[in-house]
Parts: C-alpha cells; sequence; structure tokens
C-alpha cells in the first residue's frame, strides 16, 4: 500500500537547490546561500509570510534556467550583466507554468534586472515584483564572498562594493536592510556555514506539499529535462525511461496513483548525474577506471537527494536501484533479489531499453532484435528480471511506439518552454 501522501516542501526544493549547484566547487549551495542571505533582508525589510514564501523558493531556484552545464559554471562565476539575461528567462519559462511556482517565477524573470534609480521598477513594460530586487541583492552578494578567505575578513570590502552600486543595481532600500543584517558576524558566518540547509529549514514554517500529479508531477519533469541537458547524448532519456517504466507498470496492474508515482520516479532517476562532469559523460572513448568510479556514483546521489527529502520512498527506491541486479553484482548497494521490488526491477529494464534505442557515443539506436538479444542476455545472468523481459517482448512494437512518442512530445515541449534561447543540445529521434 502507498503511504506517506505529503512531502515537506522545504526539503523537496532545497534539495533540488542543492543539486543544480553540484556543479563546479565554486558554487556549491550558491542558491541555498543566496535564499539565506535573500529572506534575511526581506525579513528587516518587513515583508509578510508569503511573499517571504515566494522568494525562497525563487532564491532556491534562481539559477534553475541555466541548464547547460558549461553556462551553468561560466554563468555563476561571471559578473556580467549582459552575458546570462537569457537564463532568468528560461528560468521564469520552466517555472511559470507550475502553480506552486507561479509567482516564485515572477521573480526570477528579473533577477538580473538592475535598479537602475528606480527605471527597474518596470522591465519592457512589465512590473519587475519589488523581491526581485532583494534577490539581485543577495545573488550578487553571494558571488563576492570569496570562499578563499574568511569571510569575516571581507565584510568591509563587501559592504563598500555594495554600497558604490546603491541606486544603479541595487535597490537602496534593501541596501539598508543589508547593513542592518551586516553588522552581526553570525550573518556572514551563517552565509559561508557548511550547515546552511539546515539552517534554512530552521528559519521558516514551510507547508506541506502533497504528493500527487499536479504539484510533483511537474517538478519532476522539469528536472527530468536539467538531467537530460548534462549529456548531448540523453536530451530526452528520462522522459523515455518514465514512459516505459509506466507501460510495464500497467502491465502488471499498478494503479493510478503507483503509476504517477513511477513515472516521478523515470524522470528523477539520473537526478545524480547533475552531480557528474560532462566530460565524462561525453567522452566518446572509453572510460578510465577512476572515471567510471565517478559516473557509477550517479545512482548513489540518486538516492540520497530523493531519500533525504523524505515522505516519498517509492519514487526513491524505484529511481536510485536502477543499476542494482538480481544477482547482487550491481552498485551502489547490491541489493539482491529479495532486496529489490517489482517497481525497482521494472525501473531497471526500462532504462537498459531505453539506452539501447537512443544514439550514444559507443552505438546507434539499435534495432528490435539487438535490443532483444542485450536484454535477454542481461535477464539470463540473472541481472534483469526475467518475467518483465518477457512481458516487454510480447508487447515490444506498442512500448516501443510509446516511448518514441514520449520522446518526441518532450522535446517538443522543451522546445516550445526554451524557445530562442538555444541551450538545448540538439537531439535526433529514432
Ligand atoms: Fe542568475
Ligand atoms: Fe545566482
Ligand atoms: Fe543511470
Amino acid at each position: 500500500m502507498i503511504i506517506n501522501p505529503q512531502v515537506p516542501l522545504h526539503r523537496l526544493i532545497l534539495s533540488l537547490s542543492q543539486v543544480l549547484d553540484y556543479v563546479h566547487p565554486s558554487v556549491i549551495d550558491h542558491q541555498q546561500r543566496v535564499a539565506y542571505i535573500a529572506m534575511r533582508i526581506a525579513r528587516q525589510l518587513g515583508v509578510d509570510k508569503d511573499q517571504l514564501l515566494d522568494l525562497l523558493l525563487a532564491a532556491a531556484l534562481h539559477d534553475i534556467g541555466i541548464i547547460d552545464v558549461e553556462n551553468r559554471i561560466r554563468g555563476l562565476q561571471k559578473d556580467d550583466w549582459e552575458e546570462v539575461p537569457w537564463h532568468a528567462e528560461a528560468g521564469y519559462a520552466l517555472l511559470s507554468e507550475n502553480p506552486l511556482f507561479y509567482r516564485a517565477a515572477q521573480i526570477v524573470r528579473y533577477h538580473h534586472t538592475p535598479w537602475e534609480n528606480g527605471c527597474g521598477a518596470e522591465y519592457n513594460g512589465q512590473p519587475v515584483p519589488y523581491a526581485s530586487h532583494i534577490l539581485v541583492l543577495a545573488d550578487r552578494l553571494e558571488r563576492m564572498i570569496d570562499r578563499n578567505t574568511n569571510v569575516l575578513d571581507q565584510t568591509e570590502s563587501i559592504r563598500s562594493k555594495v554600497l558604490l552600486r546603491a541606486g544603479q543595481q541595487f535597490h537602496p532600500d534593501c541596501i539598508n536592510a543589508f547593513s542592518e543584517v551586516a553588522d552581526q558576524e553570525s550573518f556572514w558566518l551563517d552565509c559561508v556555514s557548511v550547515r546552511i540547509y539546515s539552517i534554512l529549514l530552521e528559519q521558516i514554517d514551510w507547508p506541506f506539499l502533497t504528493i500527487d500529479e499536479k504539484t510533483l508531477g511537474p517538478i519532476a519533469r522539469i528536472f527530468a529535462g536539467i538531467t537530460d541537458a548534462t549529456s548531448q547524448w540523453t536530451a530526452t532519456h528520462s522522459a523515455g525511461v518514465a514512459a516505459v517504466a509506466v507501460a510495464l507498470a500497467e502491465r502488471y496492474n499498478f494503479s493510478p496513483r503507483e503509476q504517477f508515482l513511477m513515472r516521478s520516479a523515470g524522470y528523477f532517476h539520473d537526478i545524480g548525474k547533475l552531480t557528474i562532469p560532462t566530460e565524462i559523460l561525453d567522452k566518446p572513448s572509453k572510460l578510465t577506471p577512476q572515471e567510471r568510479n565517478i559516473l557509477n556514483s550517479h545512482t548513489y546521489h540518486t538516492f540520497r537527494i530523493l531519500d533525504t527529502i523524505g515522505g516519498m520512498p517509492q519514487i526513491s527506491e524505484w529511481a536510485a536501484f536502477h543499476h542494482e541486479r538480481l544477482d547482487g553484482n550491481g552498485y551502489p548497494f547490491h541489493h539482491a533479489a529479495k532486496d529489490l521490488t517489482l517497481g525497482s526491477r521494472i525501473m531497471a529494464v526500462a532504462d537498459v531499453f531505453a539506452a539501447l534505442t537512443e544514439d550514444r557515443p559507443y552505438h546507434k539506436a539499435m534495432s528490435q532484435d539487438k535490443v532483444m538479444e542485450i536484454i535477454k542476455k542481461l535477464a539470463g545472468n540473472n541481472g534483469l528480471d526475467g518475467n518483465i523481459v518477457r512481458e516487454l517482448e510480447k508487447d515490444y512494437d506498442t512500448i516501443y511506439e510509446i516511448c518514441l512518442q514520449e520522446r518526441m512530445a518532450y522535446d517538443k515541449e522543451q522546445k516550445r518552454l526554451l524557445a530562442n534561447l538555444k541551450i538545448l543540445p540538439a537531439v535526433e529521434i529514432h
């Protein structure tokens, strides 16, 4: 029976925020630190509880629009206003269709819009939320902190840099509020604390989120796109895995709710790849043993990211065990048959199926005969579940078509969302 219908919103958002910033040591926890700074300034300004929540959501995900890794590193390292404005628009596009993030999306949209002595109250004839100006300051402030120097040795220089930009870049009221909180050493020490996640959890009464198709579904789908954009070879992989896993789950009479959880697990299954450098994900030649170790850690990260959110055990298990094998020779937990539920076994088959039917650095998308030959061999070696493989074979054409349709629909949706932003890798669908 499926229980735990609710998930703590703060844990979900902060975990996802954190994984987006794994990409490079220089930006670890960037968005969480920005969320903390924004919250302190907003509190000082007397912003009300609902607005504070939207600001925190926006701050924790404000750079979500930088979905390709190279741009993420470049954009975050630069303090260049002209260079990266598209990612604010992309973040808005990604978030605004979800009612939960609708107001946060407006804030994200203008997180690179300077105050310009009041002209920044509007942009292109649209009002800019006041909260965006808090975020502008919090974001730039976080980037001013040199991570290699004690933060308390930098407070004066950062304060003067901020003051220099008063009126031009930053809203004067936000600067005044910042000046108040910046008197406290604890503010600075919190900003750079390795415990920033726990600090944020304690700061505000975040609501709980019911796990259903309306709320978690779109979030999972956004993260599928972000995960798949980590490599040119996987642009629609997660959508394909999700569709195949659901098609197989249906054949095992999973309830509609379980099918929804399965779909979400499919979207999230490779989220741990956000922690893996692109050079490894895209390497055209054989990986070295060291690189293989790094790559193989992705399902460990998938598990920890999802499991520490709490409240969605089926999703974390089904998502993260897709490289486990029935004989116990998979990774990273070496779970064997007795620990692998039907849902986890289905996901493992769906993942292999989706990967073999896509172009990869090592192979072109494979024919049905070749795909089934490989999958049956894996089942014969007690890696994949033979019964599920038989179900797949019985209905190969239908399942293949479902996978293909879903991948094409997903590709179209991503392109529509991010039209003209030129940040999606080209994908050829077979
Ligand atoms: Fe940004
Ligand atoms: Fe940022
Ligand atoms: Fe994987």
